[in-house]
């Protein structure tokens, strides 16, 4: 049975989720929104990793990294986690997390570089939520391990040409969506305006010519349909491309992009900083090419990635640019590219998704490549096949942390091994 009883505890440290911790006889206590050094009168709740959840009721005496958070929505939105903490907290924790993982794998700590940060309203994907409740409407992002939703009116880590969506958004949805039905749509900011994807809606014909006006109110580049089999291109009133570096690359709907173009930016130039002029270069996990494109530009690269539709586009637009890249649709945890296929390469790039890429990593380091740079948003994940990659003769040389999602407990990073 749930416990429930208040008191007042010390907060000293953040858990890997960006909580507050506390030491109590009962174990640990993970209250959100809390700093080292609070002093805070808490619920205590359900039990959760070896201790048990708390909700702060008071805050008695606040610690010296606290400090005002900018966001009125702070708090209730499930988006932010870390907002009360000073800058500088926030990135020496996040350097913290990633060489707490390398420490926990016996690797090397002190190779961790200083932290780069990007500015909050940098963030390019939203994947906003809508339910109709009466005859209005909730838009926004879930409350923290809730399906509630906070109805945002700003946002301050969002880029802000999709803050500006919200309000046109939500009378667009408030005439489609079913009362209490949840519909939920994907905006990412092109270079060429904004591309939404709407899915949980089934527009008739008058529905959709006010998609078709809304794309033009708020001057999208594209409007989208998801359905059960794909996506459908409602009104596309320009093709929304990004450019990884200079090479432009049509988003397919969907795909999978770099939350923040600065941190894009960040990871992209210690990629092709650390693999120089090794060529030929394997990428794996490559996506769109945010690495393989630009890297194509100076060598030639073999690409591979599982999703068909990110890979066609990938392929397309180094045709288009004339570069010597190759592709393959593969699935690399399935069937990753063996140590055999991998010696051909002088140099391997691989960005797994956060589940990490264990058995691609078994793979590399039974390969001769002599240069692998690894790209994870996981560090846990990482941390482990790193340990792989270690054990199999490469040499860690320099981990770069990226704190591409401000506000949240998550972080990025770039490293290099050698063998
Ligand atoms: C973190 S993203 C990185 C993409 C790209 N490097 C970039 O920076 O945009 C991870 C990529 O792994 C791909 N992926 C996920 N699971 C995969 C699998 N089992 N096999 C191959 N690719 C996979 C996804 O499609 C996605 O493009």
């Amino acid at each position: 049975m749930a416990r429930s009883f208040t008191r007042e505890v010390e907060i000293d440290r953040l858990g890997a989720r960006g909580d507050g911790v506390a030491q109590t006889p009962q174990g640990p206590v993970f209250v959100p929104y809390t700093a080292p050094g609070d002093r805070v009168g808490i619920r205590l709740g359900k039990p959760v990793d070896q201790g048990f959840a708390g909700e702060m009721l008071e805050l008695h005496t606040a610690g010296p990294d606290r400090i005002e958070p900018a966001c009125m929505h702070f708090h209730d939105c499930g988006g932010c986690a870390l907002q009360h903490l000073t800058p500088a907290f926030q990135a020496a924790w996040k350097q913290g997390v990633v060489e707490t993982a390398l420490g926990r794998r016996d690797l090397d700590a002190s190779l961790v570089r200083q932290i780069r940060a990007v500015a909050p309203g940098d963030r390019r994907r939203a994947e906003f939520v809508a339910r109709k409740v009466g005859a209005g409407i909730v838009l926004g992002f879930n409350r923290r391990q809730s399906s509630k939703i906070v109805d945002l009116k700003t946002c301050l880590v969002l880029a802000p040409p999709l803050v500006a969506l919200l309000p046109g958004l939500r009378k667009l949805l408030a005439g489609l969506i079913q009362s209490g039905a949840t519909a939920e749509a994907h905006a990412t900011l092109t270079d060429t305006g904004v591309d939404v994807l709407l899915s949980g809606i089934a527009p008739d014909l008058e529905g959709r010519e006010t998609l078709a006006s809304f794309a033009e109110e708020a001057d999208l580049a594209r409007l989208s349909l998801k359905h059960d089999g794909g996506s459908e291109t409602v009104v596309q009133r320009r093709v929304p491309v990004v450019h990884f570096a200079d090479i432009p690359v049509v988003l397919p709907q969907g795909a999978f992009l770099q939350a923040s173009p600065a941190a894009e930016s960040l990871m992209r130039e210690a990629v092709l900083a650390a693999v120089g002029a090794a060529g030929p270069v394997a990428d794996l996990f490559c996506g769109l090419g945010t690495f393989a494109l630009p890297l194509s530009a100076r060598m030639p690269v073999f690409a591979a990635d599982g999703e068909a539709a990110s890979v066609a586009t990938l392929q397309q637009a180094a045709g288009r640019a004339g570069l010597p890249l190759r592709s393959e649709v593969r699935d690399l945890a399935r069937r990753p590219l063996s140590a055999k296929e991998l010696d051909r390469f002088a140099a391997i790039v691989f960005d797994p998704p956060r589940a990490g890429a264990r058995e691609q990593a078994i793979e590399i380091a039974r390969s001769k490549v002599p240069l692998v740079v690894g790209v994870s948003c996981a560090p846990g994940t990482f941390a482990r096949d790193a340990r792989v990659l270690a054990d199999g003769g490469y040499r860690l040389e320099s981990v770069l942390p990226v704190d591409q999602f401000v506000h949240t407990p998550h972080v990025e990073l770039v490293a290099v091994f050698r063998r």
